[in-house]
């Protein structure tokens, strides 16, 4: 796919990592780095900035973690868990919602459980719009944690064999991932899933469309666990399912437990976006392979880095990353 002119991020929504350059993207790892090793001189960033954080969804990790990043670039934070105690509840609509809440916050982030829905509300603000997770769409914000999480672990994001392994359906932090290392290239993707689970056509279409990239599909993880550089496990979202039935037949299908990890290579790494529920053994924490509590501290590194750069509040001493 090529990619459209660079706009520059400030006063701009993201509703999928599409809408911005691999640049900025770089960009924004870059400083998530910078960031993270000069704390106290950011700390005041956003001075004055209100985040809402509007969650149509249950979440831990990323509302909470969007919240923290404002805090500790300086602002402040309002919004909801669950649209119950809001006039959602009375009918009220995205738009509706993002007109109100424009007046009175500088940035919004948003998980909504309809595919579409950040589109809609970024379109309805007039204030940027961060996709905090749309249904089974895309989750883009964790896709900059799991990018971050490769740059720590490997210092690239390209050249890689990963292997995505559980619900490749409804897991949208999975399509999300898919799609970007795509625009990187150069990554052979193995698609490890129960046949009712299968990634969906246009992700496959996606990587189709990269010439340095291939895939295959497979059913059994410990047939090509060592080959793979990086295995990004998923939960089966039960909350998506329509069978109940469907659910409890599928959900133990992968469990990465230290016998399976022993044929792995020792360097690969595990990635997960959490929340786990039974899919990686608790034992697997104390492996060094084990990257998904570092996942959760690139996530807030990373919002750090999105809503201090869609707001134009530069990090004092901050030296951009040049154009290749
Ligand atoms: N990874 C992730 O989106 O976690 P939460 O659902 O807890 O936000």
């Amino acid at each position: 796919m090529s990619e459209q002119p660079e706009v520059p991020l400030k006063g701009r929504s993201l509703v999928t990592l599409d809408d911005i350059s691999t640049h900025q993207i770089e960009e924004l790892l870059h400083k998530a780095a910078y960031i993270d090793s000069h704390r106290r001189e950011v700390a005041h960033t956003c001075d004055g900035r209100v985040l809402a954080t509007l969650f149509y969804e249950p979440s831990t990790r990323t509302r909470l973690s969007f919240e923290t990043a404002m805090l500790r670039l300086g602002g402040s934070v309002i919004g909801f868990a669950g649209a119950q105690l809001s006039s959602v509840s009375k009918g009220e609509s995205i738009a509706d919602t993002l007109k109100t809440v424009s007046n009175y916050v500088d940035i919004v982030a948003m998980r909504h459980p309809k595919e579409g829905a950040a589109l809609v509300a970024s379109r309805a603000a007039s204030v940027p719009v961060i996709n905090a997770g749309d249904g089974g769409h895309m989750h883009p914000t964790q896709t900059l944690a799991d990018l971050a999480t490769l740059m720590s672990r490997f210092g690239r994001i390209t050249n890689l064999t990963v292997g995505l392994c559980g619900d490749l359906t409804f897991g949208r932090t999975v399509h999300s991932l898919i799609e970007t290392l795509c625009r990187f290239g150069n990554v052979n993707f193995v698609l490890i899933s129960p046949d009712e689970l299968k990634t969906p056509q246009y992700v496959i279409d996606r990587i189709k469309a990269t010439p340095s990239c291939s895939y295959v599909e497979v059913k059994d993880l410990a047939a090509v666990i060592g080959d793979l550089d990086v295995l990004y496990m998923t939960r089966v979202q039960q909350e998506r399912f329509f069978n109940e039935d469907d659910y409890l037949r599928l959900r133990d299908t992968y469990i990465l437990d230290e016998e399976k990890l022993s044929h792995a290579k020792p360097d690969m790494a595990v990635l997960h976006p959490l929340p786990r529920i039974n899919e990686i053994a608790v034992e697997v924490d104390n492996d060094p392979r084990a990257a998904y509590f570092e996942q959760v501290k690139n996530g807030m590194l990373m919002r750090m880095a999105l809503e201090s750069s869609l707001l134009g509040d530069e990090l004092p001493g901050y030296v951009p990353l040049q154009p290749k």
